[in-house]
């Protein structure tokens, strides 16, 4: 088992070189000339549902959103040319965080309109969410009708913003006020905020700073005890130590308004040719455990007739070029997943998105941390390769092993996966079906309720002892 803290300072070590492969942004390079073409397999009845607003919450889904003080998040945004140390985030958080229209893409119908296609960055999941919530037919306006309590504290801009100070007592003031906060309010008190939730675009490293271990910039919002009494939803967890907390997808560029949006673009990855057998987009990693593997992946790609290799070292400007990137995804049956910075890779949603079979080798880039969102059986929508395995093992030969109709099934589910994994317009009302949103709310209400109900049965259990 490899040390999170020693993923954690691979993830700065290599931090500076590979932050524009991590922004890439993808407009499918080829055009279809086809009318929107029939589905080659049967559209799973479960895909696209008839989901209506009552039958969404019915009772069981009833959210209450915070009217935090502005400096918790809209505040934080007056000064977005500052929120990362690294890039100027206003163009990202522009349209609730959808970021810039994408307007040279692909759209496979006439039904562009709104235009579903943005050019998301990868850490912005906690802007969407709130712009979601705010916009959903379960959210309450009345607290004691509410079953969840959400707290839209734009914690991930936050760190970013604070990533080079060096005063920990700075960095963490803005988590401790929103502690303070919370811990005044009467809807607090009621469950001791079991019921609360906050919603986080970045990876959980940046909240769970420990005086042990290095300094990478980390605040200490996620060991504060009163936000370890509520969930956590965050693209990436903690897998040891994150019992409350729950991962959510990273967003991709696809925001659509209408189920014939969606119906439209999974139709048109059913159809996708796909040359490629597999399919290798990354950098080298110098000096970390993970060279190895991505060494390995690249030599390998590099000498298969069947692997598309898209090395984004030296500047590689195909790299930032999101035609270039997504074109490959949706030309290929099978997309390597290497473990990033951290373990969980935004491109593992892209390639999903690309109707492309992830290809994994760690079990904490995705089994471990989308419980909510993906089907149990893991084998049945991606291949596992063992990291610690046979590095000698070639992968060309482990994935012609599969059966040709076995790939089609797994393609088939892969792309059946995409409307849950999908983040629809924040202004789409009623869409038809459940995106990454409605999911999250529905799995957390169960999870609350739960555990109030745990804790009530153990204290009662105290109780008569
Ligand atoms: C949602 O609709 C409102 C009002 O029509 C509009 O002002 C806003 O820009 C829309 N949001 C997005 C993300 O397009
Ligand atoms: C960190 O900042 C706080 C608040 O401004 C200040 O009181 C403290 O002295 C600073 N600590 C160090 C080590 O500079
Ligand atoms: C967390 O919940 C426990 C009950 O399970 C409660 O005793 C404690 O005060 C809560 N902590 C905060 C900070 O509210």
């Amino acid at each position: 088992m490899l040390n999170p803290h020693f993923r954690y300072s691979a993830f700065l070590v290599s931090f500076l070189s590979c932050w524009f492969l991590l922004q890439v942004f993808w407009f499918p390079s080829t055009k279809t000339n086809n009318p929107v073409p029939k589905p080659q397999y049967p559209a799973a009845t479960t895909t696209v549902s008839a989901v209506t607003a009552t039958t969404k919450c019915n009772g069981r889904v009833s959210v209450y959103v915070y009217n935090l003080p502005a400096e918790f998040n809209l505040g934080l945004l007056e000064d977005c040319s500052h929120l990362n140390v690294y890039t100027n985030m206003c163009p990202h958080v522009a349209n609730h965080g959808l970021g810039q229209p994408l307007n040279n893409m692909d759209h496979g119908s006439t039904d562009s309109n709104p235009n579903p296609w943005f050019a998301t960055h990868q850490f912005i999941a906690e802007m969407i969410f709130h712009a979601r919530v705010e916009n959903h037919p379960c959210r309450t306006w009345d607290p004691s009708e509410a079953n969840l309590f959400y707290v839209p504290f734009y914690g991930g801009l936050h760190v970013s913003s604070k990533f080079r100070e060096a005063n920990h007592t700075i960095r963490d003031a803005l988590a401790v006020r929103l502690a303070d906060y919370l811990q005044s309010q009467p809807t607090w008190r009621n469950n001791h905020g079991k019921d609360h939730f906050i919603a986080l675009g970045r990876t959980s490293w940046d909240f769970m700073r420990t005086d042990s271990g290095p300094d990478f910039g980390a605040n200490c919002l996620l060991n504060l005890p009163c936000v370890k009494n509520m969930s956590v939803l965050t693209v990436e967890r903690n897998p040891w130590k994150g019992i409350n907390q729950h991962g959510i997808p990273y967003p991709s560029y696809f925001h659509p308004s209408t189920s014939h949006q969606m119906l439209t673009w999974q139709n048109m990855m059913r159809q996708s040719n796909r040359p490629h057998l597999f399919s290798f987009i990354g950098a080298p990693r110098k000096g970390v455990d993970k060279a190895a593997i991505r060494d390995e992946m690249i030599k390998q790609c590099g000498e298969s007739s069947r692997c598309k290799l898209v090395k984004c070292d030296r500047g590689n400007p195909k790299c930032y070029d999101p035609a270039e990137i997504l074109g490959v995804m949706r030309e290929s049956q099978f997309c390597l997943q290497a473990p990033g910075d951290s373990f969980t890779r935004r491109s593992t949603f892209d390639s999903i998105l690309s109707g492309c079979i992830p290809v994994f080798f760690s079990r904490h880039t995705a089994y471990t941390q989308y419980a909510w969102f993906l089907p149990p059986e893991e084998s049945k929508y991606s291949v596992y390769m063992d990291e610690q395995g046979d590095e000698s093992k070639r992968i060309e030969e482990e994935l012609l092993k599969i059966p040709k109709e076995e790939v089609e099934r797994m393609r088939a589910r892969v792309i059946d996966m995409i409307p849950r994994l999908t983040y629809v317009h924040p202004n789409a009302s009623d869409i038809g079906f459940e995106d990454a949103v409605d999911v999250a709310l529905e799995a957390l209400a169960k999870h609350v309720r739960d555990k109030i109900q745990d804790d009530n049965n153990n204290a009662a259990i105290a109780e008569s002892m």
